[in-house]
């Protein structure tokens, strides 16, 4: 059993406070809105594994075809002695890199849910010795601090978790990330890129309702955090395109008009019936957005392979020495 470190970069309390805050300014907005992170409490992370799993949801599926394929490719050209990943939830994909970084020393997943992260570091301690994994409960977009380790260093952002973020969010997170790196290190991106808004609709609304419960857990968060009394049966699953902005939208739309009380936040909120509250976006990509996006934040995109059907796409980029 190789060493397993798990650090907590924010107190327990900072993340209470987070929460209250996204629900207290999101709940009074028009639109309502709510940060897709809170979906993953231990029971949000597994729903979110159910999903990688059904018949519709192809980006899993898409991202480990390309995994298999490249990670050798990935490992040459980065020559990491660190990997640092990005939401990495259950790292069962990460195992085609690590198997494909022979000289890796630290590997560092990043995850706001300790469930997740416990879980997959533990196994992955366990299963390769020799290999430090330091775990980070962390929040990827306020400021990061990694810890020691040797370069070179790779990150992986998988799974197209970028596209849950808004646009300027997305420029802010690049930005702060090229910040944390060195000249030599690189970006192994995944993004889900745009196609047939049937398939699209299909793999966020799936036929045995699993997005469905995964879209409502964060009701079931709000009530045990900030004892709510939202009722999530009273509240439709929704998934929309919209093709303007290319992304997915999942909302929760309300049944009837009802009133939800928030003593955590001493909030009381009248939903009028047929109201939607955005609980998260998932942007789908172009090659030419995705260059010019790594490009306006210091990273030159130097390699681009998607999967055989062109569903999704991995992207491998350099830090640029301008910054
Ligand atoms: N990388 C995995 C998991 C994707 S699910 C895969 O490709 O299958 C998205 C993951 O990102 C979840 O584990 C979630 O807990 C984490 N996450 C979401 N928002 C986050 C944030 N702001 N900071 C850190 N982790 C986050
Ligand atoms: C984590 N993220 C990339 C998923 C997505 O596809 O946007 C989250 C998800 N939402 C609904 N299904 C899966």
């Amino acid at each position: 059993m190789s060493p397993f470190q798990l650090t907590r970069t924010l107190p327990e309390d900072a993340t209470d406070a987070a929460l209250r805050a996204d629900v207290r300014s999101g709940l009074t907005a028009s639109p309502r809105t709510l940060p897709p992170k809170w979906f993953y409490d231990a029971h949000g992370s597994e729903l979110f594994e159910r999903i990688t799993e059904l018949p519709e949801y192809y980006p899993t599926r898409a991202e480990r075809e390309i995994l298999l394929a490249r990670s050798g490719e990935t490992a040459a050209a980065s020559g990491a002695r660190t990997l640092v990943e990005l939401g990495s939830g259950s790292s069962q994909k990460t195992r085609h890199l690590l198997d494909a970084l022979t000289g890796l020393h630290t590997y560092v997943p990043v995850d706001v849910s300790e469930s997740a992260l416990t879980r997959a570091g533990q196994a992955l301690a366990a299963e390769r010795p020799g290999l430090r994994v330091h775990a980070l409960i962390a929040d990827f977009t306020t400021s990061l601090t990694l810890p020691e380790s040797p370069g070179p260093r790779l990150v992986a952002f998988l799974g197209g978790t970028v596209g849950n973020l808004l646009p300027d969010e997305r420029a802010a997170f690049l930005s702060s990330l090229r910040a944390l790196l060195a000249p030599g290190d690189t970006l192994l991106l995944g993004t889900d890129l745009v196609k047939d808004e049937e398939v699209l609709v299909r793999a966020y609304d799936d036929a045995a309702g699993v997005t469905a419960a995964f879209n409502k857990n964060v009701l079931a968060v709000i009530n045990r955090e900030l004892g709510a009394d939202f009722d999530p049966a009273a509240f439709a699953h929704v998934a929309v395109w919209d093709p303007e902005r290319e992304w997915i939208e999942m909302r929760l739309r309300s049944r009837t008009a009802q009133t939800v009380k928030i003593p955590g936040v001493g909030l009381v909120v009248d939903f009028a019936e047929g109201e939607e509250l955005r609980t998260e976006v998932s942007a789908k990509f172009r090659k030419e957005g995705v260059r010019a996006e790594l490009s306006a934040a210091g990273f030159a995109l130097s390699r681009w392979w998607t999967d055989e059907q062109g569903r999704f796409a991995l992207s491998l980029s350099v830090v640029r020495d301008d910054g």
